[in-house]
């Protein structure tokens, strides 16, 4: 990969924002909730024994895993995981104070099945180990638009191969953008792959059928899916999964 935070080699820095200190040391009430940088690394394989779910009870590869790249401060994913309570959910952004709120959330809701990731998601490769994510979602990823930012974009061709081993066989990968230019270049990306996967479902007006679209809540749409739709913008959607032997 051309990206240098992709390497085996790159360390995450300090940073001066205020949420780094905080997240760095959690209040006793919320240890466990939220890792950032090198630590959402360190139980690669293991972080369905990283959550707070009843102590008697051994949390197997039985129990779906849903992990949320940009998740901002963890609007879908904490619903979701109110909702679900057998399932287990990992959000991850980039943004300190995002996750902190998501995790002093899960604390608040007493929620036990929800994790929250400060990371880069160039990263997921090192966060997790061949199968052990049955759902990735990725709702509306920064679109780089110009140029000189395409680079930057997460759902490159690379970044697309690095993390298919990750899927479990029963894994489905759901991306969502409004940005038409992106989900074609996404769309070549998965082509280019296509001896990895397969698409399974595929939309370029995800809500076309549905008049009542705008009424749509959270976690039925995403916080930016809703202004989207508000904006009357087509929601690009596709799900694939790995083929087998992958
Ligand atoms: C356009 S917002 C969408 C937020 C949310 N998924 C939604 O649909 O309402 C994109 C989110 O992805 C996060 N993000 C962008 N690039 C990222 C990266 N490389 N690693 C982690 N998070 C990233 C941003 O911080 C932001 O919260």
């Amino acid at each position: 990969m051309s990206r240098s935070v992709s390497s085996p080699e790159f360390e995450y820095t300090p940073s001066k924002n205020i949420y780094w200190e905080k997240l760095k040391n959690l209040p006793p009430d919320m240890k466990g909730l939220a890792f950032q940088d090198q630590d959402t690394e360190i139980h690669r394989g293991n972080w369905r024994k990283q959550f707070r779910v009843s102590s008697n009870k051994e949390v197997g590869s039985e129990i779906p895993l849903h992990v949320e790249i940009g998740c901002n401060a963890g609007h879908v994913c904490l619903e979701w995981a109110k909702q679900n309570p057998d399932s287990l959910y990992i959000g991850i952004d980039w943004k300190f104070k995002q996750i902190y709120r998501l995790a002093e959330k899960s604390k608040n809701f007493q929620v036990k099945n929800l994790l929250a990731f400060r990371a880069n998601a160039d990263r997921l490769s090192y966060m997790f180990e061949k199968g052990e994510i049955d759902f990735l979602h990725m709702f509306f990823p920064d679109p780089w638009p110009k140029k000189a930012q395409k680079k930057n974009r997460t759902a490159d061709q690379d970044w697309l191969k690095s993390i298919a081993p990750l899927l479990s066989q029963r894994g489905v990968f759901h991306l969502k953008t409004d940005h038409a230019e992106y989900f074609e270049f996404i769309m070549e990306n998965l082509a280019a792959l296509s001896d990895i996967y397969e698409i399974i479902e595929l939309s370029r007006d995800l809500h076309a059928n549905n008049p009542d679209a705008k009424l749509l809540k959270i976690p039925q749409v995403t916080l930016f899916e809703r202004l989207f739709i508000k904006d009357g913008l087509p929601i690009h959607s596709v799900k694939v999964r790995v083929k087998p032997g992958i």
